[in-house]
């Protein structure tokens, strides 16, 4: 095992106004999430939009710092450390969003773009600029001719490809992928899920793969990590995941998800209700309200991840279920 990446207890707080007369209030995007990412490895993290996702990938890339908790790359610290030490670790991380056009420049040539960050953290010469950029072109499969064309003459997957080889010019050891195919068409997400595939092998890359997507974690992650509302309410190798979910939130969610196997049926589950809002979330298990084996004590108490056939759950339904009984 070559673990490049231990994040423990992991947590992102923001203050939140809530108008002229009251109190700000906290608003608890990442409620301690702790994990490792290996060399060569995915983990993926899946739930809906606004458990906190975009939240970790900021905090792990050292975008914004960590409220709490404790985030070691490469050996290193991050939290409290020197803002040298967080210069020389920030190239180790590198990021992948959703939107690409967001994160390039639209009066920048696509090679400019891929030499920037040589240009910052190196001292390469132009000359070894350009032909690192256009080799990194080749290896993302795009036309190293290409490299003075201008992002808005792209499609949407080959400049997903361009944010791809930028991220990968400074020789990172982690990619964060924050949604990194949810806006292509689904033809192309498979490209670029195989590209993703084969520089991870070639490179020896731990990913941190953000989804919504069930159905595209399945193909390309070897650990799953399961948000709701900020919280880890289970985490573990893929396989035992999707063959075996136990809290009620992923089966929820798989629930959702097309069958490889049409042959196995599996019911739709159906949540009750709507996502509660962060700035104002349900007592005890926050889970409780949309939860079809909630029981009193889950309204009260937040249950802690524990170990439970070979993953781990933060559920009182499955790790106490005398306590369900007691109550029924
Ligand atoms: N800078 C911020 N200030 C205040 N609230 C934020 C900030 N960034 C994110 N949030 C809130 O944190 C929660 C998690 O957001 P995010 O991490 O973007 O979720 P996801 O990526 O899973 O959709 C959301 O309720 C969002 O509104
Ligand atoms: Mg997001």
């Amino acid at each position: 095992m070559s673990i490049v990446l231990t994040a423990r207890d992991l947590t992102r707080y923001y203050s939140v106004s809530r108008g002229a007369f009251s109190q700000p209030g906290i608003l608890k995007a990442l409620d301690g999430a702790s994990f490792t990412l290996e060399r060569g490895k995915t983990l993926a993290v899946v739930g809906e939009s606004g458990c906190g996702k975009s939240t970790l990938a900021r905090a792990v890339t050292m975008i914004e710092l960590p409220t709490s908790g404790s985030l070691n790359i490469a050996g290193d610290e991050i939290v409290g450390a020197s803002k040298k030490t967080l210069r020389a670790l920030r190239p180790k991380v590198q990021i992948v969003f959703q939107n690409p056009y967001g994160s390039l420049n639209p009066r920048q040539k696509i090679g400019h773009a891929l030499e920037e960050p040589l240009l910052v953290n190196t001292s390469l010469s132009q000359a070894e600029r350009t032909e690192k950029a256009r080799a990194m072109m080749t290896r993302v499969g795009l036309r190293p001719e290409h490299y003075d064309r201008y992002p808005h003459m792209f499609s949407g997957g080959q400049r997903q490809r361009i944010a791809i080889a930028r991220a990968l010019m400074l020789d990172p050891e982690v990619l964060v992928l924050d949604e990194p195919v949810s806006a292509l068409d689904v033809s192309i997400q498979a490209q670029v899920l195989n590209l993703l595939a084969d520089l991870q092998e070639q490179h020896n890359l731990a990913y941190l793969f953000i989804s919504h997507d069930l159905s595209v974690v399945r193909h390309i992650a070897n650990e799953v990590m399961v948000m709701y509302l900020g919280r880890v309410v289970e985490q573990g190798p893929r396989d035992v995941i999707f063959a075996n979910p136990q809290h009620p939130y992923t089966k929820a969610l798989l629930s959702a998800t097309p069958q490889p196997n049409p042959d196995v049926k599996r019911e739709r589950i159906v949540l009750k209700g709507e996502l509660p809002s962060p700035l104002n979330p349900p007592s005890g298990c926050t889970f409780h309200p949309r939860c079809p084996l909630a029981f009193e004590l889950c309204k009260s108490v937040n249950p802690a991840l524990l170990a439970h056939e070979g993953s781990l759950v933060a559920c009182h339904a499955v790790n106490q279920p005398q306590a369900e009984t007691k109550a029924a």
